[in-house]
């Protein structure tokens, strides 16, 4: 290549570097945690919402090399850091609230011998955190734990509370069909 050419394109990735950038990067990006599952990340979305500017996370927010982010807490972004610099309530829906915008666990839908049986994130989130259930009783992945009847009245799965004490009992015939669409 002439200098001229090599000129040409430093200038053209000087003026234009989120439009170039913007077209070929990852849209969706995953951060992974232990207790809740993984967290999916719109490129795309965040272009428009913050304009067609990488330095507005990069690499102050987030570094552009992923194994060099540490695993943050939900403290440590309600204090201002990762996502929470900009989702404080201000600039965008805070990281205290709209648990589900970021977290997706809406229902969950089993299919059983005994017809569907549907767990409901919002009630049970009314009333309990996140690790009052992950990991310890489920780990967060849809299907990755397999419980009889027999298992939940020992104690298992959402036999967990629901023994007739903390919640109603899976061994009660009269409530099998409020899990149930029996
Ligand atoms: C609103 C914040 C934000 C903006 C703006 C942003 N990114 Fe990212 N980017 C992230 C996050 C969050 C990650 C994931 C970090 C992690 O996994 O630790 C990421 C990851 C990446 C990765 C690594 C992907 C991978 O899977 O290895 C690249 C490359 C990247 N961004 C490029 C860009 C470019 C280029 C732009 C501008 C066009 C841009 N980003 C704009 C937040 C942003
Ligand atoms: C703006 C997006 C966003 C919102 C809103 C959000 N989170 Fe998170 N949360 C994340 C991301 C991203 C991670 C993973 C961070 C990492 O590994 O670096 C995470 C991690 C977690 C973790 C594991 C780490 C820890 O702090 O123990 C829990 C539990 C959690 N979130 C619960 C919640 C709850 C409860 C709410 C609502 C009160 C909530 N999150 C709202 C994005 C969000
Ligand atoms: C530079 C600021 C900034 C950072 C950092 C940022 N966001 Fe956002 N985000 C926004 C803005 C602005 C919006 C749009 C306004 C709103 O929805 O309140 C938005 C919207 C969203 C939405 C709704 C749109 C969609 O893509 O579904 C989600 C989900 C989201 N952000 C997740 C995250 C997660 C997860 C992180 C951290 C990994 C993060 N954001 C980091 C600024 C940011
Ligand atoms: C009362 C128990 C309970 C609480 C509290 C709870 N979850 Fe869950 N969660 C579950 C069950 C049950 C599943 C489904 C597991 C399965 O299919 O094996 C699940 C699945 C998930 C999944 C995976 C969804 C999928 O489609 O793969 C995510 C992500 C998740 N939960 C996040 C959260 C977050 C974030 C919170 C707190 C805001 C939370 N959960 C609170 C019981 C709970
Ligand atoms: C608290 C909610 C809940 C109650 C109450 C409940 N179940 Fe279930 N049941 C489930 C869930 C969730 C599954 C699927 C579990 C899995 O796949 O991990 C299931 C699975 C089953 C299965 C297939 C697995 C097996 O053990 O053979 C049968 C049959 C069943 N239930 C019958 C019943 C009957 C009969 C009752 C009433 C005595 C009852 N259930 C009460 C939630 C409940
Ligand atoms: C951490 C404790 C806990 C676990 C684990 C749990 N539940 Fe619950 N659940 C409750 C409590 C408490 C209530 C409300 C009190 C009551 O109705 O007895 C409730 C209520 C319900 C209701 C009634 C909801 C409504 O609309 O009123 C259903 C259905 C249900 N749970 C299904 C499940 C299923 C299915 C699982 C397992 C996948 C499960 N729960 C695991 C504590 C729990």
């Amino acid at each position: 290549m002439s200098q001229r050419w090599i000129m040409l394109a430093i200038v053209l990735l000087v003026v234009t570097p989120s439009t170039l950038y913007a077209r070929w990067i990852k849209d969706k990006v995953y951060l992974e945690t232990k207790e809740v599952g993984k967290v999916e990340f719109s490129h795309f979305n965040h272009l428009e919402a913050v304009g067609k500017n990488c330095p507005a996370c990069h690499n102050a927010i987030y570094h552009i090399v992923t194994k060099n982010n540490p695993d943050f807490t939900m403290k440590e972004m309600e204090a201002g850091k990762a996502c929470g610099a900009c989702h404080n309530g201000t600039k965008a829906f805070s990281v205290k609230e709209s648990c589900d915008s970021c977290h997706g666990n809406g229902n969950i839908a089993y299919d059983t011998d005994a017809g569907k049986a549907t767990f409901s994130h919002k009630v049970h989130t009314a009333a309990f955190g996140c690790d009052s259930c992950h990991p310890s009783t489920f780990k967060a992945q849809k299907g990755a734990n397999k419980a009889t009847m027999a298992q939940m009245e020992k104690g298992a799965s959402c036999g967990a509370c629901h023994d007739g004490s903390t919640a109603f009992s899976v061994k009660d015939d009269n409530d099998c069909g409020k899990c149930h669409e029996m």
